[in-house]
């Protein structure tokens, strides 16, 4: 909950968002394409990367199964997965918590976990976008255009 404090959110929000932003994360692939298809086409990066889709089917079944109304919460599910310009305070928590949480043991995550109570909350999702940039080179991955242009209003390198 300090996160929140750091962004501005409202705690409510940012508890509920934690709760149910991975509520889409068991469906298969077909059935997060299945889900998107019915709504609008995919793009080519989503239909290579289909797992990404789990945070807008997150707020289709949020809505949907679970009755959550609240614009802002719905949005920081959508944002969990990619990021994007312009994110609420409650959206760039989500984006960060997701990344440093406990259950994340690779090395980058808790190198940043350890640092994220010593940096100004902006510094720290910036090093977030910057690993996850780094991660995505190394291994020659395709960047999602929203997670680019993030990236890029951080002022990293893209
Ligand atoms: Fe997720």
């Amino acid at each position: 909950m300090t996160l929140c404090r750091a962004w501005g959110a409202a705690e409510w929000r940012a508890r509920l968002a934690g709760l149910m932003h991975d509520c889409a994360r068991e469906l298969s692939l077909k059935q997060l394409m299945a889900v998107i298809t019915r709504r609008r086409r995919l793009s080519p990066f989503e239909r290579d990367n289909a797992t990404v889709l789990h945070g807008e089917v997150g707020t289709v079944l949020a809505r949907q199964r679970y009755g959550l109304r609240d614009r802002t919460v719905l949005q920081a599910i959508a944002d969990h997965v990619l990021g994007r310009p312009a994110m609420s305070g409650l959206s760039r928590q989500l984006y960060v918590a997701d990344f440093i949480a406990a259950d994340r043991v690779f090395p980058a995550a808790r190198a940043l976990r350890r640092q994220a109570f010593c940096l100004e909350p902006e510094e720290l999702l910036r090093r977030v976008v910057e690993t996850k940039l780094t991660y995505l080179r190394s291994r020659s991955l395709a960047l999602h255009p929203d997670s680019e242009a993030l990236a890029r209003e951080l002022g990293l390198e893209v």
